[in-house]
């Protein structure tokens, strides 16, 4: 792999940027955790409220219409379903949803690209739920999808709308019977980072509640297991953070950052001339493959590709040569990590540079991959989260070391709003 050892161009030290953004992850999730988890319970503001008169579904609150479409409400006959839709950042959390929700819940979910729900009447039935995903809560087609329900002389009423924001005051939340927050504060970066990774908590949370009101755990200790990985999700955050980005947040711009200082800097240093990635992952982390793809193109322009690993075999594998960095999520703690650990081989096999995302404790990928970033322990529904802050920070610093305009990467706006589309800008 061609690669570059560079003096750190760092940011100025001080300054909020996205940095700073990623780095204030843990406190935005500690945050979510003191305001939407009471004694060991999730307590969002409106679930258990119920519907006013006039509502399709009066009487009942959020979370009973949700768990009535749960397999274990429902064993047989037409279920109800859940349709997350979102673009961009935002269509990668609805697909994380659509996984955590159907494992935790037993709720069948189908994630929707918010610019093509917008142009399909979707066929929705009394008691469905709806859950529009946008940090902003302005992106165009995501309002006239929720827009398009509201106004038709049925559905309008019969469907529990959802809307999962960033800004309780938009056009979004001001269309939706539920509106819940995901509180990650004004990001500095037009890409989207905490706020993803507080979307996605959020979701932890929905998941968690509506197993609860579904009695969907297998035992209790599965459940107490997942609830004490996710109040130390923070913390587990805050020791990659400290590890990976500390010196980027401390350095001033002409000392250099040595060799092995920081392994993600040597990592970034060594395949940023890279002209494309694959990112790959299983299961829930198969969403965070697709981020992680996303941010090295808004960051590094570089192009990248996010697959389902398995997936790899069915095509993308031509690809795969000396030049071809894969950046792979292979928790030991997934149910599919052996057939993980046979994708890698493939790409070892066509002289692919695979650089690993697992647990600290995984010795064997240490001898497999070129590079293995690793990360604290955590439960296998949590592990997205956790992975997603060193792909975040592997294409800062790309970005970083390109030059680029990172915090405004060039073609991007925060929100692709109505205003925006009116106007023909976009
Ligand atoms: C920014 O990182 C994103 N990549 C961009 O795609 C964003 O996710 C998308 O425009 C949706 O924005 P929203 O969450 O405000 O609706």
């Amino acid at each position: 792999m061609v690669s570059m050892q560079a003096p750190l161009q760092a940011p100025d030290v001080g300054r909020e940027t996205m940095l700073t953004d990623i780095w204030g992850t843990p406190d935005v999730l500690r945050n979510l955790l003191q305001v939407y988890m009471k004694n060991g319970s999730v307590e969002i503001p409106g679930l258990r409220e119920k519907l006013p008169a006039g509502h399709g579904l009066a009487g009942k609150t959020p979370l009973e219409i949700m768990s009535a479409c749960s397999q274990k409400r429902m064993p047989s006959g037409f279920m109800n379903r859940f349709s997350v839709i979102g673009s961009g950042t935002s269509w990668h959390a609805t697909l994380l949803a659509e996984y955590l929700i159907e494992y935790m819940a037993r709720i069948p979910v189908e994630a929707h690209y918010a610019s093509e729900y917008r142009y399909h009447e979707p066929a929705l039935r009394l008691g469905d739920v709806v859950i529009v995903v946008s940090m902003s809560g302005e992106t165009v087609d995501a309002v006239e999808s929720i827009r398009q329900i509201t106004r038709h002389p049925e559905m309008g009423k019969s469907v529990l709308k959802v809307a999962v924001v960033n800004n309780s005051s938009s056009s979004l939340a001001s269309e939706c019977d539920l509106v819940i927050n995901v509180r990650a504060g004004a990001e500095v970066g037009v890409a989207s980072t905490k706020g993803f990774s507080a979307t996605g908590f959020v979701f932890e949370l929905l998941s968690l509640a509506l197993a609860d009101e579904c009695d969907t755990w297998s035992a209790d200790t599965e459940r107490s297991s997942f609830v004490k990985r996710l109040q130390e999700l923070p913390e587990s955050m805050k020791e990659v953070l400290d590890r990976e980005a500390k010196p980027l947040m401390q350095t001033s711009t002409d000392k250099p950052i040595g060799i092995g200082e920081c392994p993600l800097w040597d990592i970034g240093c060594q395949n940023v001339l890279a002209q494309n990635f694959i990112f790959l992952g299983r299961g829930c982390n198969f969403p965070v493959a697709l981020e992680g793809a996303m941010k090295c193109k808004e960051l590094a322009y570089i192009h990248a590709e996010g697959y389902p690993a398995a997936e790899m075999k069915h095509g993308p594998i031509a690809l795969i040569d000396e030049f071809m960095p894969v950046v792979v999520v292979c928790p030991r703690a997934d149910a599919t990590y052996e057939k993980i650990k046979s994708n890698i081989e493939e790409v070892k096999a066509r002289n692919g540079a695979t650089i690993a995302i697992t647990e600290k404790y995984n010795d064997e990928l240490e001898q497999l991959c070129e590079y293995v970033i690793a990360l604290p322990e955590t439960h296998e529904y949590l592990m997205p989260l956790l992975a997603m802050v060193p792909l975040q920070l592997l294409a800062y610093m790309m970005g970083i070391l390109r030059n680029n305009t990172v915090d405004h990467p060039r073609g991007l706006v925060k929100s692709v709003s109505v205003k925006l589309e009116e106007s023909g800008g976009y």
